[in-house]
């Protein structure tokens, strides 16, 4: 991981950072502050590259990563919607997902999304991630998948 480089990268858009007149350095914007179009901005500058490094990883495909893996047609209508009904819908239950995963394909994405891909995005977001216990409202899979059975896709 390499925070200099997103903090960099975030500078690149906060007017205040560095801070002209010689005053303290702004921190950067948080994702949850930002407007939507400094949301475009940090995604094409910090999400998209960081991201692919992270699913090129996993499989070479991912060199044509583009913000419509993630977004699907919210990419080309503009409104950048999530979760994205055009990437695969997962099983909207405990039950239905242990049985999704029997099939070693769906366990091997599902334990990289797990691993790396969650995680990742949720630091870029500056969120904290989902955990049964202590976060049951934390970033998890439904944030960028929609689940059957579930309207809108979010439970
Ligand atoms: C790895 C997946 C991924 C990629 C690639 C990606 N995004 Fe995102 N994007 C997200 C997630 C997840 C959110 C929603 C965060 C949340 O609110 O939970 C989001 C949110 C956004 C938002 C804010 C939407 C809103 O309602 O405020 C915009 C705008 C956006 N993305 C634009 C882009 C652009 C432009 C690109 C390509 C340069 C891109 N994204 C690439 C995952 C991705
Ligand atoms: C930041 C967004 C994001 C998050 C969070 C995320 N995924 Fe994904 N996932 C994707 C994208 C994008 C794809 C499709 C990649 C492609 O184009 O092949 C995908 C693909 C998959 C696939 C492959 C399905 C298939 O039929 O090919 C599975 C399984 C999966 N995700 C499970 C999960 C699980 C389980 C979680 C939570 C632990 C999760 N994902 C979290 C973005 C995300």
């Amino acid at each position: 991981m390499n925070m200099k480089r997103i903090s960099m990268a975030v500078c690149l858009f906060v007017a205040a950072c560095g801070g002209e007149d010689g005053g303290p350095a702004a921190e950067p914007t948080a994702y949850a502050d930002m407007s939507f179009e400094e949301r475009v901005v940090f995604m094409n500058d910090v999400v998209l590259p960081e991201m692919k490094e992270v699913f090129v990883a996993f499989d070479p495909k991912f060199e044509a990563m583009s913000c419509a893996t993630c977004h699907g047609n919210g990419a080309t209508d503009g409104t950048y919607t999530m979760p994205s009904p055009q990437i695969p819908v997962l099983p909207g239950t405990e039950e239905a997902f242990l049985e999704y995963v029997k099939d070693p394909e769906a366990a091997r994405w599902s334990q990289f999304m797990l691993d790396k891909v969650s995680p990742r995005m949720a630091e870029l977001l500056q969120v904290a991630v989902f955990d049964h216990e202590t976060n049951p409202n934390g970033f998890s899979c439904h944030n960028c998948h929609t689940l059957e059975g579930v309207p809108g896709g979010t439970p």
